[in-house]
């Protein structure tokens, strides 16, 4: 009889070998004793496959990766990906003085955004970024000041809302016209011009960006068209675009779904791309959630057990301020016990958080044969948990870990309550 697969279905980077898992080859359970929990790990392979699925999908192209870094902006998650040669799409001036620490190269850094402040314009034109994503007709204005005023041109790029339904969770749509993001598709071609027209700026591209999680292609397909639509009528009006952004928000696999492969997805894409003619423009991307997402794991420990009334409570020390998205989002993350079960009856738990919240759960009906003590994973939280995760509660972040094979380092201490209070002053 052949061994039973050691992998986790859906996340090669975690097995099962003697008795706990592993990250690559390091046990969870050695790491949660040296580090305590809540601890969140990362692989490092997980990571350069997703970006070499992306980069096999445009080999040949004149292409740039943008990574997406509010999905996981560590210090030590950044490196990884600036080292691999990728750029990055910042929304702040304090993203931007991370990507800088870790060595990125300005010229491929990309400004998203609908809120940038004239002291973030001015930090990244001084910086010399790549490119400012503009979000509306005020802000080229705003821009255009700030750039003179600097004696500069701010390379711009129009954020068209195609009006594309992604199909994903409302809060994380972001290509509907109701939604706060992006100029009218309508309204785009006179935003060009008029961008054109002021001295401080240099129109260079254009992008779009319809949303996070999409689990399939269409809804990319659908926008595609529609920008190149725009491309075309704005390159009609004697505005060259030297590149086509087409955002991120591929999903990935938290419980079962299937979202196309990076690279199919491109194929795809490049074959419309190509048939309308537009196969010799840069592309650029902003992949953010499916270059770190399933990447990362949250370890943490069962506080307690509790017979409910209707349910049982599992309470563990992991909470919605670590993992906010299954609070925020009504989002599923997967849940595996580190060590093999004890024997007793497995019940079936809610997985809750001790913040004072009934919102605090992490996972919702899972069958479970735990004690206190144990050890769980949380799986596929790699995106958009540390870099959401809060102090509510007065609780310290907590600490992270890369793997790279049989190596772990530490990439971010676990925050102190020192940490927490250094910048508030009681008063008298
Ligand atoms: N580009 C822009 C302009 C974006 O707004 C976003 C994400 C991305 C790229 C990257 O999208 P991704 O490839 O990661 O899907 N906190 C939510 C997700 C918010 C996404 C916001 N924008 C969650 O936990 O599901």
């Amino acid at each position: 009889m052949s061994e039973p697969n050691p992998r986790l279905p859906g996340q090669p980077h975690i097995a099962r070998l003697g008795d706990t898992l592993h990250v690559e080859q390091v046990s969870l359970q050695t790491l949660a004793r040296e580090h305590g929990t809540p601890l969140f790990v990362y692989s490092k392979q997980w990571m350069l496959d997703a970006l070499a699925a992306y980069q096999r999908g445009f080999e040949g192209r004149n292409a740039l990766i943008c990574y997406a870094m509010k999905a996981n902006s560590s210090l030590g998650i950044l490196r990884v990906f600036a080292q691999a040669g990728c750029g990055f799409d910042i929304v702040s001036g304090g993203e931007l003085a991370r990507v800088l620490a870790v060595g990125a190269e300005p010229a491929k850094i990309i400004f998203s955004g609908v809120g940038k402040t004239r002291a973030e314009m001015r930090q990244a034109l001084d910086a010399d970024i790549g490119c400012f994503n503009v979000e509306s007709e005020e802000e080229l204005d705003v821009l255009n000041e700030v750039a003179v005023a600097a004696g500069r041109r701010a390379p711009v790029s129009i954020r068209i809302n195609p009006n594309v339904d992604p199909k994903t969770h409302p809060y994380i749509s972001t290509g509907l016209k109701g939604n706060k993001f992006g100029i009218a598709h309508d309204r785009a071609l006179h935003a060009y011009q008029h961008a054109a027209s002021l001295p401080g700026l240099k129109v260079v591209g254009i992008d779009c960006h319809i949303g996070s999680q999409i689990t399939e292609a269409s809804p990319y397909l659908d926008a595609l068209e529609r920008v190149l639509d725009l491309v075309q009528a704005i390159e009609e009006a004697g505005i060259p675009l030297h590149h086509i952004d087409f955002g991120g928000g591929l999903g990935i696999d938290y419980n079962g779904d299937t979202p196309p492969a990076a690279d199919d997805l491109w194929q795809q894409l490049l074959a419309r791309i190509d048939a309308r003619g537009f196969g010799q423009r840069k592309l650029i991307i902003e992949p953010g959630r499916s270059l770190v997402g399933n990447a990362g794991v949250c370890v943490t420990e069962v506080l307690y057990t509790k017979p409910g009334e209707d349910k049982n409570f599992c309470i563990v020390d992991a909470a919605m301020n670590d993992l906010p998205r299954p609070a925020m989002y009504q989002a599923y993350h997967r849940i595996e016990q580190l060590s093999a079960r004890h024997g007793d009856a497995a019940k079936t738990y809610d997985v809750v958080g001790p913040v004072c919240e009934s919102g605090d759960w992490i996972g919702r009906d899972r069958v479970l044969d735990v004690r206190a003590g144990d050890l769980l994973a949380v799986l596929s939280a790699g995106a958009y948990c540390m870099s959401m995760a809060s102090n509510y509660n007065t609780r310290n972040r907590a600490a992270e870990v890369l793997v790279s094979g049989s190596s772990a380092t530490l990439i971010r201490r676990r925050e102190t309550l020192e940490d927490q209070m250094r910048n508030e002053l009681a008063g008298d």
